[in-house]
């Protein structure tokens, strides 16, 4: 694993140095997902499953993760400072949750955010969704329409019949998640005390069992 300090990458399409790549893994969505309604930002967006476990993917992810903890949107116990993306992201996704993780692009291969999708032994028949939506592409409805988007990636990709139902875990001071909660008429699934992030709400946006989009 490189010790180097990694620029950041915002493109999927491939450069001249394999290490930025951020990779579309094979076999995620037989199609790419590609959609424009009810998002405000000029260019069709496409949806497709990326590889987190290369040093670039990895570090992708973490950039906005750290981004969003210190804008205060998010909490994490993680400090990447460039170096090492694999292990830090490992420490966040361990591989038992089998974290799967769903890129939004525009056409020329701009990284606009993602949305992650995790299971939990704790959570038998569900999956945890976490979003991450960039500063520059936000309040155009992109978020709304990746949630909305969320159960076709859950069927493209986790493959996984048992799950019946999608939650996402959110702070409960997060005025932009809850706003977008509100307007899907999101359930409020309850309360998961967190012993080192604080107090965070657990908020359950699909409890359909045949999990049709
Ligand atoms: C939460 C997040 C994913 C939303 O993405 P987005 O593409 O901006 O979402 P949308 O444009 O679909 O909707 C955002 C809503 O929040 C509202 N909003 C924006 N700022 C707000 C604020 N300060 N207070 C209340 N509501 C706010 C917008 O008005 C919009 O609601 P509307 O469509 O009813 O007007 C994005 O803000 C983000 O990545 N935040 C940082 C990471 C994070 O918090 N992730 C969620 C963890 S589960």
């Amino acid at each position: 694993m490189s010790e180097q300090l990694i620029q950041p990458s915002s493109r999927f399409l491939q450069t001249d140095d394999p290490k930025l790549d951020l990779l579309i893994r094979p076999g995620g969505h037989e199609k790419p997902l590609l959609f424009q309604e009810s998002v405000n930002l000029g260019r069709p967006i496409i949806a497709r499953e990326i590889e987190p476990w290369t040093d670039a993917g990895a570090h992708e992810l973490l950039s906005d993760i750290m981004a969003a903890h210190e804008a205060g949107d998010i909490t994490t116990i993680v400090r990447y400072k460039g170096k090492n993306p694999r292990r830090w992201l490992a420490s966040i996704y361990p591989f038992a949750m089998d974290p799967r993780f769903v890129g939004l692009f525009f056409p020329d291969g701009t990284l606009l955010g993602w949305v992650s999708l995790t299971t939990s032994p704790y959570l038998p028949g569900k999956a945890v969704l976490g979003m991450v939506i960039r500063p520059p592409y936000r309040n155009a409805g992109l978020g709304t329409a990746a949630l909305l988007h969320a159960k076709k990636y859950l069927r493209d990709i986790m493959k996984d019949k048992s799950i019946t139902a999608i939650f996402f875990e959110t702070q409960e001071q997060n005025a932009r998640v809850l706003a977008i909660a509100k307007k899907m008429r999101v359930q409020n699934a309850g309360r998961r005390i967190d012993q080192v992030k604080g107090g965070i709400a657990m908020l359950a946006f699909s409890g359909d069992a045949s999990m049709e989009a």
